[in-house]
């Protein structure tokens, strides 16, 4: 991290479904770029390892998706996951999101876990069946850190979702459509 610790970033396993679920606990109190509500997430750790089993690396998904979390000194702090489309012919397209838990933003850990999807999708598994050439995102107008750490990393503006998102207070969030584009033969 920028303050020297070291972060251990590794793909996602059952048995991190607690931690992972305090976390994103954590993270959706603050409301701030994310879409779920405390209570709308899994409501026990058993829930929550129901939902990351599809995340864990099997022999069929190895190609097709990774989600990977960062821990400091054991604590698991944060995670990023991306997935590639089935369909043969959208399979050079993939998904990613992201989240730090508060307490470590801003420290360097979201740059650290985008570089490893982007290692995924271009120099990883995700150069099977011809390669991965877009990588889609939606980020919120106002969230300004994940907007400048996307932009540092290529991504451009697409498009814009208004009133996509309705706060409790009555007001709208528009969601910033990017990607990230790697033409054939770049
Ligand atoms: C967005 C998020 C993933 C970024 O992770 P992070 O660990 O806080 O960010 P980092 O410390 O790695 O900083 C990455 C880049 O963000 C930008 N950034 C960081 N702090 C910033 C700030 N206060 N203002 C503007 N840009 C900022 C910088 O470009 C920075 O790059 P650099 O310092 O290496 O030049 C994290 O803050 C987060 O989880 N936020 C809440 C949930 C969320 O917004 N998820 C993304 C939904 S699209």
């Amino acid at each position: 991290m920028k303050d020297g610790r070291s972060v251990l970033i590794r793909p996602v396993e059952l048995s991190d479904a607690g931690a992972y679920l305090a976390m994103e606990r954590d993270l959706h109190r603050t409301g701030q770029g994310v879409v779920l509500d405390v209570d709308e997430l899994p409501e026990t750790a058993e829930a929550q390892a129901d939902d990351l089993e599809s995340a864990v690396i099997s022999e069929k998904s190895v190609c097709y998706r990774v989600k990977y979390v960062a821990l400091v000194d054991g604590a698991l702090v944060g995670n990023a996951d991306i997935k590639r489309h089935r369909w043969r012919r959208l399979r050079h397209q993939a998904r990613v999101s992201i989240g730090v838990h508060p307490d470590y933003q801003e420290r360097g850990i979201g740059r650290l876990l985008m570089d490893r999807l982007l290692g995924w999708a271009f120099e990883g598994p995700g150069t099977t069946y011809g390669g991965i050439r877009r990588i889609e995102l939606g980020v919120f107008e106002g969230n300004t850190r994940a907007l400048r750490l996307y932009e540092s990393l290529g991504f451009e503006e697409e498009g814009r979702s208004r009133l996509f998102l309705r706060h409790e207070d009555g007001s709208f969030e528009t969601d910033i459509s990017m990607a990230l584009l790697r033409e054939p033969g770049i």
